[in-house]
């Protein structure tokens, strides 16, 4: 089966998809950010994990679509704490508008998530609800860390590697995770794709620290840099800490929880330091191991191979993306 067919009905769905209508300055940003776009994957997730255990994929719409928005409150709350002037090729809500208003538009897109998964099956209402109350408070844990590590100066791969889990990585397992449930997966089955889920999102988050300084400017629809400039603490950033001669040390030293005057400067001095030290290509091999553990997941999930692909081959996509 081709992903199209996935995404078509996501996108479809989204269309017919009504947030609210006054007062304007509420719900005008939550259009705005809807129809920016994204990759959509976190409902796709929820429909191909659904789809390994049946063809019946409309009544599983509505609580995908809670995911897609849930994840789009969580980017307009994100883009004010790191301060990003740019979302999917185009100026952030709270930049369009002001951050008192992305704030609250965020607020009411919550709301509309909790009213999404309303719609799953009365039998599992209670435990999709649990689920995925305890993976927004993990977000907001992770996110809070993130926070936390900007300024902070000694700042473990073992701590950086719990904060993506917990603001990136736990939501896709949970999108995995709804959709097996829905689709009528057996509890153990449910937990393999969940656990596929979160190592991919481990390897996605770690994809995403590489763009925000390799990516394409146009392409990654990001301002390139950014997190140089906000000292967030990355793989990138902790394993050239780590590695670095002194010379370089002391370059860093020098860029990182510094006030700088000019951020482009940091941003092409620190990048030259993972040119020189491989951090790319590290970066890559770990998101390979991450994607390889993934994998191992899925083997174990007791369905035909060919009702496994189009879930493999997005997963493939996602670990060679460029936006
Ligand atoms: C961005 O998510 C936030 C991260 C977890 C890195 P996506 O890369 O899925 O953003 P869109 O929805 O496709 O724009
Ligand atoms: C995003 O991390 C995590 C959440 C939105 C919860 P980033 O801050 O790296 O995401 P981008 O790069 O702004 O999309
Ligand atoms: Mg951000
Ligand atoms: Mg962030
Ligand atoms: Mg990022």
């Amino acid at each position: 089966m081709n992903l199209s067919y996935f995404s078509d009905k996501i996108t479809a769905a989204l269309a017919q998809q009504r947030y609210g209508e006054a007062p304007e300055a509420l719900y005008e940003p939550i259009r705005y950010i809807m129809a920016l776009g994204g990759k959509r994957i976190r409902p796709l997730l929820t429909l191909l994990g659904a789809h390994l255990f049946t063809d019946d994929l409309d009544p599983i719409l509505k609580p995908a679509l809670g995911t897609e928005v849930f994840h789009n409150f969580t980017l307009l709350h994100d883009d004010i704490m790191d301060q990003a002037p740019l979302r999917r090729g185009q100026p952030t809500v709270h930049e369009k508008w002001n951050a008192n208003v992305a704030i609250l538009s965020g607020d009411v897109m919550l709301v509309r998530a909790y009213e999404l998964f309303l719609d799953v099956r009365p039998e599992l209402l209670a435990t999709v609800l649990r689920k995925f109350s305890q993976t927004a408070a993990e977000v907001c844990e992770g996110q809070q860390w993130d926070m936390n590590f900007e300024t902070e100066g000694q700042v473990s791969i073992g701590q950086y590697l719990d904060m993506i889990r917990l603001k990136t990585a736990v939501l896709l397992g949970f999108c995995l995770e709804l959709g097996a449930l829905l689709g009528g997966a057996s509890p153990e089955a449910a937990d393999h794709l969940r656990q596929f889920g979160t190592d991919i999102g481990l390897a996605f988050q770690l994809r995403d620290d590489l763009l925000d300084v390799y990516g394409d400017a146009a392409t990654f629809g990001k301002r390139v840099g950014g997190d140089i400039v906000s000292d967030k603490k990355t793989f990138l950033l902790l394993t050239a800490q780590a590695q670095a001669g002194p010379e370089q040390r002391a370059t860093l030293a020098r860029h990182i929880g510094q006030p700088v005057p000019d951020a482009d400067a940091k941003v092409q001095a620190v990048r030259a330091i993972y040119d020189q030290l491989g951090i790319r290509p590290q970066t890559e091999d770990l998101i390979n191991q991450y994607f390889q553990d993934a994998l191992q997941h899925l083997e174990r999930v007791s369905v035909a191979a060919e009702r496994k692909e189009p879930l493999r081959r997005l997963a493939l996509q996602l670990m060679e993306r460029e936006n």
